[in-house]
């Protein structure tokens, strides 16, 4: 297996396509276009939606594209895993109508095994179980052990829809084994276990139906394929490392906020989640506002204002006044200008928006701060939903930075509580609204 930087296996991955006849295609705003279902894209297929559930045509039947994507739905984990992220890039190949599973399952092989030169042995797969057509594509055609193919139910095997409703369909993902000395017990196994030993490196969705309002699973016209494989996992095993923060992608990044902190990386467990959790953070919002996404209150808005809180209270916890997120911005935009000119044009937009937003917090979250830890001494298990309503309404405080800090003192908050309070503020606005359009 050879070094290959990101950008080196970014590059071979669009050409091995292109040269499969794949149209390649830059990757898509963060912000759906014509998309009202969608707050931010999240998965390489979701700027191509309508081609795959063929209400439009797409410019060619093949496309491969690199993919910027933001997924927030599981960010308690960034930073406490090596490989999860709220901003990733997500290499994709994909057909409308064209090839199936006879052609992506042997190319998904050979590009792993030929183009990146992965050991064979260390790759495992997973399918559907009722999928006997792609087992005996992986068996009889590429020549993986039956005891090396996995069959897995809906829950691990099946794909989409990235909104209710929508093209999904089954799916089969490689997995790369990183040794046993990382296995989690004396189990630990692909078919069961999802520890940091087994890292799913691509997932091969056959798209071929749709899932309707009612939960309906039709089938689609013609079948497609819609392929994902997560740039910084696949860095992270090319170049031999265990967690993707030691990637050419971000150490970069991480390298910065050690020297902003005066931390050293691997020392003390809880201040390199912290360092993690900025690095990955400031990572995220540079390329949300370089797409145009503003902190506010509301949908995307409110995404970026709360990753870039997350990423300011953890700041606070190293020793660091705010602002200083916006002086990262120049080492993510210098390590990533070359696959990304734009963020290179907007450099000095990034840093305006986020220091902007980082005085606005600093103000709020020193009073905040001090209602926080009032409520965290006061001998109770429980932040009720009025007070982290409050601290979100008043103060500023995301409700997912209270649970987080609570969290790290064994206290629970009353999360129903807060949706209530937000629920009944809605509708006190409306009704305010209201009357000030009848009077
Ligand atoms: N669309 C495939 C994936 O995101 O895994």
């Amino acid at each position: 297996m050879k070094y290959m930087t990101g950008n080196e296996i970014r590059e071979k991955f669009l050409k091995f396509f292109q040269d499969r006849g794949h149209l390649m295609l830059p990757s898509a705003s963060l912000i759906p276009q014509d998309d009202p279902t969608l707050l931010i894209i999240g998965a390489g297929m979701a700027p191509f939606k309508p081609f795959f559930t063929g209400k439009m045509k797409p410019p060619a039947t093949r496309i491969t594209t690199c993919q910027k994507c933001v997924r927030t739905g599981d960010i308690e984990n960034v930073g406490r895993t090596a490989r999860h992220h709220t901003y990733f890039e997500m290499l994709g190949n994909f057909s409308f109508g064209d090839y199936f599973k006879k052609e992506v399952i042997p190319w998904s092989w050979e590009f792993l095994t030929k183009e990146l030169g992965l050991p064979s042995d260390k790759l495992y797969i997973t399918i559907h179980t009722e999928d006997d057509e792609a087992f005996d594509i992986w068996h009889n055609k590429v020549g993986i052990p039956a005891e090396k193919i996995f069959r897995k139910g809906k829950k691990d095997n099946f794909w989409g829809p990235v909104s209710d409703v929508g093209s999904c369909g089954p799916c089969s993902e490689i997995h790369y084994d990183l040794g046993e000395d990382m296995k989690c017990s004396d189990d630990c196994s692909v078919a069961t276990c999802e520890c940091d030993r087994w890292v799913e490196i691509w997932n091969l969705v056959f798209t071929e139906l749709f899932k309707d309002k009612e939960g309906n699973y039709l089938p689609l016209e013609k079948k497609n394929v819609d392929t994902g494989m997560g740039l910084e996992r696949i860095a992270m095993v090319v170049q031999g490392k265990t967690s993707t923060f030691e990637t050419d992608l971000l150490t970069p990044i991480l390298n910065k906020v050690c020297e902003m902190t005066g931390k050293k990386y691997k020392q003390d467990n809880k201040t390199d989640i912290s360092l993690r959790i900025i690095t990955d953070h400031a990572r995220c919002v540079s390329f949300m506002i370089s797409d145009g996404i503003v902190p506010g209150n509301e949908g995307r808005n409110y995404v970026l204002r709360m990753i870039m809180r997350r990423a300011l209270r953890h700041g606070k916890m190293l020793g660091l006044e705010l602002p200083f997120l916006y002086n990262i911005v120049d080492t993510v935009v210098d390590n990533y200008k070359e696959a990304y000119p734009e963020l290179d044009e907007n450099r000095q937009k990034i840093k305006d928006v986020i220091k902007k937003e980082e005085e606005k917090f600093k103000q709020t979250l020193d009073r905040g701060q001090k209602l926080l830890d009032d409520l965290l001494s006061d001998g109770s298990k429980e932040i009720s939903g009025e007070n982290a309503f409050k601290l979100y309404d008043t103060y500023g405080f995301p409700l997912e930075l209270t649970v987080e800090i609570a969290q790290e003192k064994g206290i629970s908050v009353d999360e129903e509580g807060f949706k209530k309070c937000m629920k009944e503020q809605k509708e006190r606005a409306k009704a305010a609204a209201q009357k000030i359009i009848l009077t």
